[in-house]
Order: C-alpha cells, then structure tokens, then sequence
C-alpha cells in the first residue's frame, strides 16, 4: 500500500465536523446505520441502487473520494486486483479501515481535505466517486463549487466524475428522516440544509459535460464527464 500523508492544511470553510465523527468505534457500525437502516427508512433510497451507480460509472483506474469505511469498494463487481484503484479521504480512520478492506485491490491511499486542491499528490484516475460526501460538507454553493473543481481536477480529459449525496431540500418524507437530518445538520456532520437537485445541476454543469441528475427519495444520483 502506499500511504501518502499530506501537509496540515487550514481551509477557510470549516469542514472538520463533517469529518471527524468517524472515529474507529462508529465505523463499526457505519454500515449497519447508514446502508442497512438510513438509506431505506429515511432517506428513502434503496442502497442496492447506490451500489448500481457506483458499479455502473467507476472503471478501472478509479479514485474513491470520502470512503466511510469502504462499503461500495468491497461489494463494486467493476473494481478488480491489478486496476489501480486510490482512496482518498480527510480522516485516516476511514482511511485505515477502508484500505484493510480492499487490500486485495492493493489501493493508493491519500489523506486530504476536498477543501483544498490535491490534483498534485497523485496520477489523474479516469473515474473519481463522491458517494455521500457532499451532504457532509458545511457550506453554499461556491464551496460546493470549490469542491468539484478540486475532484474534476484530478481526473484524466473525458473522465466521469460520480457520487451520491442527499438532498436538504425538499424535505424527507417521513417524520424520523426530518428529525434526524435537522440534528445531524445542527452537529454539523451533515450540512445540506440548501442543497436541492437545481443547486447540485448547477454546480456540476459549471464543471462537467452531460450532467445526469436521478433523484430517488431523498438521494441525488449525479454524474458528469470532464471536457476531452
Ligand atoms: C458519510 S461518509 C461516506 C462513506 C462512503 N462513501 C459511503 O458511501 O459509505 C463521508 C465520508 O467523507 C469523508 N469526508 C467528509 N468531509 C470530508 C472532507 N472535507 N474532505 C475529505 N473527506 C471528507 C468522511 O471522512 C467520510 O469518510
């Protein structure tokens, strides 16, 4: 494995709460909690379907962006030994417990925050994922603009850039969803209260082609391709 530890970066949007709760003890249950129970009953989108985006966009020279603990890596039938496959993430608990995952794939692991611009600190895959990251980032749309900059640019001409991320706006359905999504924005671990499918098509048709939005539940399912 190579393990590539970057500077101390202070980026001017405050994005450590959206990282931090990761800690060892809840990666433990991270699975259980979000794809076994979140995905369904609140937010309403099955995580089969995720995993179909995921399967259905990433290829073989792939980064990972914001891995959890590795969840959609481990179950891809696309990503298999001998591609290059690199995971890339601000906190190295979900960096650990995710490349211990898929050490089979033998991953590239990088410790960075999207805040800042890491296009540098390694070779440019052909696909990059974003899956349940964008929710967990503070901010409005410039920084969400910011943050798409940063992981088209590590991306070869062509390539697709792909993820999920849920939606503030309109609210979930049900009264748990509502609940939970208000604490989780008020800890800061999630911070999606502006976000709505025109504000992520947005934000993506800045920087990428043929923008596709599916909106199941309360789940944007996105992808775009960078200019050839
Ligand atoms: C909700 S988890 C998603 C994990 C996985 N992709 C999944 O769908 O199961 C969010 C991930 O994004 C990472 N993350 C949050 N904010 C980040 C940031 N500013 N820069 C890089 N990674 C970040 C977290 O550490 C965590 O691994």
């Amino acid at each position: 494995m190579n393990y590539q530890m970057s500077e101390t970066s202070f980026p001017a949007v405050d994005t450590e709460p959206g990282h931090r709760a990761y800690t060892p003890g809840l990666l433990k249950w991270y699975d259980l909690i979000v794809h076994g129970f979140s995905n369904r009953w609140l937010w309403h989108c099955p995580t089969a379907r995720l995993q179909e985006w995921f399967d259905q966009h990433a290829n073989e020279n792939h980064l990972d962006i914001g891995v959890g603990t590795g969840f959609f890596l481990d179950r891809s039938k696309r990503l298999k030994p001998g591609q290059r496959i690199g995971l890339l993430d601000a906190n190295p608990n979900c960096l650990a417990v995710a490349a211990k995952r898929i050490e089979r794939l033998n991953p590239e692991v990088i410790q960075a925050n999207l805040a800042e611009d890491f296009h540098d600190r390694a070779d440019p895959f052909q696909s990059v994922s974003l899956m349940y990251v964008l929710h967990c980032l503070p901010g409005d749309v410039d920084f969400r603009s910011q943050v798409i900059d940063h992981a088209a640019a590590i991306l070869l001409p062509g390539g697709t850039l792909f993820g999920a991320t849920i939606l503030g706006e309109p609210k979930p359905k049900g009264w748990l969803g509502r609940r939970v999504m208000a604490s989780y924005n008020q800890k800061g671990i999630f911070g999606n209260q502006q976000d709505t499918q025109s504000s992520l098509e947005d934000v993506l048709a800045k920087v990428l082609q043929d923008v596709q939005i599916e909106q199941v539940g309360s789940v944007a399912l996105f992808a775009g391709r960078t200019a050839t």
